[in-house]
């Protein structure tokens, strides 16, 4: 019986995996060298100190320790003057009315997200009075694929772990999910999303019935 719902916020609300990606090719090609859409995927979902090293790895670049920071320093200020340039009308489709029809139905709805920046980037778009609970990258010491962000949710939330769905646009998300006991749902490729219980491309065809 479905009592919350846990988002993922980039790629599952607003689609700033775009920003990230920017930011992040930025902070490459002042390193001197670039990467491919394709390799940004595995970035989806993971930390940014994470993401750092495995950029690094790409470009068999390496840093000390304090140059690092610097680097993901950057990388941030130039990601959030990308965020700070976002608007409402960035919301994902349909996100808004699943939201809605999920308070109607009181259930539950919480945010699962590894970003440090969440809640400025829900008061940008206008999103953060939905939420009930957010959990980010300021509250956890594991990030995906290790379930503690979920978990987390589901005890904000009042809620048994079998009690929650999990909506992820990332493969270490979804493991997060699935790792916690959850029912997960991907957005986006079912291709690359093989690991979850069934995928959307996007909320315009998600309804509550889809939940149980
Ligand atoms: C999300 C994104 C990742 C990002 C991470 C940390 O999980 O999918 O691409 O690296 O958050 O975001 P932050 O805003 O804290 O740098
Ligand atoms: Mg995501």
């Amino acid at each position: 019986n479905t009592k919350a719902c846990l988002f993922d916020l980039d790629g599952v609300i607003v689609d700033t995996a775009v920003y990230h990606f920017q930011a992040w090719r930025r902070l490459a090609n002042e390193l001197g060298f670039d990467f491919t859409e394709h390799q940004n995927e595995q970035l989806k979902g993971i930390s940014r100190m994470e993401s750092l090293e495995l950029i690094l790895g790409w470009g068999n670049v390496t840093l000390s320790e304090e140059e690092k920071v610097a680097w993901a320093t950057r990388k941030n200020a130039w990601y959030l003057d990308l965020v700070m340039q976002m608007t409402p009308d960035e919301v994902l489709k349909g996100v808004p009315e699943f939201l809605t029809s999920l308070r109607a139905d009181n259930i539950k709805i919480a945010l699962g997200s590894a970003s440090k920046n969440s809640k400025l980037i829900l008061e940008r778009i206008n999103m953060l009075d939905y939420f009930d609970a957010i959990i980010d990258g300021n509250n956890i010491t594991k990030g995906k694929p290790d379930p503690q962000v979920f978990l987390m949710g589901a005890e904000a939330t009042d809620c048994k772990p079998e009690e929650c769905v999990v909506f992820e646009d990332a493969v270490a998300g979804v493991q997060a999910g699935k790792a916690g006991g959850m029912k997960v749902i991907g957005v986006g490729s079912a291709d690359i999303l093989n690991e979850a219980d069934f995928v959307i491309a996007g909320f315009e065809e998600m309804t509550i019935d889809r939940l149980f």
